[in-house]
């Protein structure tokens, strides 16, 4: 049986989100992604969007107690028991932790890497839809209709925090916080790890290979 209880690891723009949702759909299992979560509060205004959106605008990361608490609630529902797609998450050793505790069972953690220079491109050209959250690029995946989503028919944009300025900050931020987590899952015999610069449908196979999920 194919392994279900999956985190996809890698710096802001490697195609975690885009390999998420295709991966989820291939295994009849939930997308859960910290950022949409946090996008969707933000959006509609609650307690925890106002507390974190000045942190996402920043490229800084939401504090590590609010995201464990979102997380573990996510975790908990009835569609995850048979397994989940963890999309950026965890994003600390204190994140990783706090998931362990949790006593999930976490089968395999795959690492989807890219140079900076093709994140910062990928990141100034990403436009989301404000409706269902899928992701395009004006040149690699554009909408068929500008400015319209294909999926939903929703409106799409650029996001808040990926200007350059702010997509560098969180390339930082990646390599001071998140990268530890490389070494943490070597140890724990758990990583993987897939080249993100090919197309979207190559890095999927490559990631199903990974995961003996063909
Ligand atoms: P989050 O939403 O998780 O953003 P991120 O990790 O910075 O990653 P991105 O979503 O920007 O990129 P991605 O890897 O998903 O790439 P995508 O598939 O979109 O987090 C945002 C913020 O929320 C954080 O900065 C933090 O403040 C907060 N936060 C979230 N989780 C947190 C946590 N656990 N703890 C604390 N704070 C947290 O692809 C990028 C673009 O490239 C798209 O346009 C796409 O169409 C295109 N593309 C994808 N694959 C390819 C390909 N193979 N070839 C060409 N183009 C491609
Ligand atoms: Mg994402």
């Amino acid at each position: 049986m194919a392994r279900t209880k999956i985190i996809l690891l890698g710096p802001p723009g490697a195609g975690k989100g885009t390999q998420a949702k295709m991966l989820a759909e291939h295994l009849s299992v939930p997308h859960v992604s910290t950022g949409d979560m946090l996008r969707q509060a933000i959006a509609n205004k609650t307690e925890l969007g106002l507390e974190a959106e000045s942190y996402m605008n920043q490229g800084q990361l939401v504090p590590d107690s609010t995201v464990n608490g979102i997380v573990e609630q996510r975790l908990a529902q009835e569609d995850a028991k048979r397994g989940f797609i963890l999309d950026g998450f965890p994003r600390t050793v204190e994140q990783a932790e706090t998931l362990q505790g949790m006593g999930l069972g976490i089968q395999d953690v795959v690492l989807i890497s890219l140079n900076g220079e093709i994140i910062v491109q990928r990141m100034s050209g990403r436009r989301a839809c404000g409706t269902c959250g899928a992701t395009y690029h004006i040149e690699h995946r554009p909408t068929q209709k500008e400015g319209v989503c294909d999926s939903c028919g929703g409106e799409t944009s650029q996001r808040a925090d990926d200007a350059e300025a702010t997509v560098r900050e969180r390339l930082r931020v990646y390599h001071d916080k998140t990268a530890p987590l490389v070494r943490f899952y070597s140890e724990a015999g758990l990583l993987r790890e897939v080249h993100g610069d090919s197309t979207p449908e190559t890095v999927l196979t490559n990631i199903k290979k990974e995961l003996g999920a063909a």
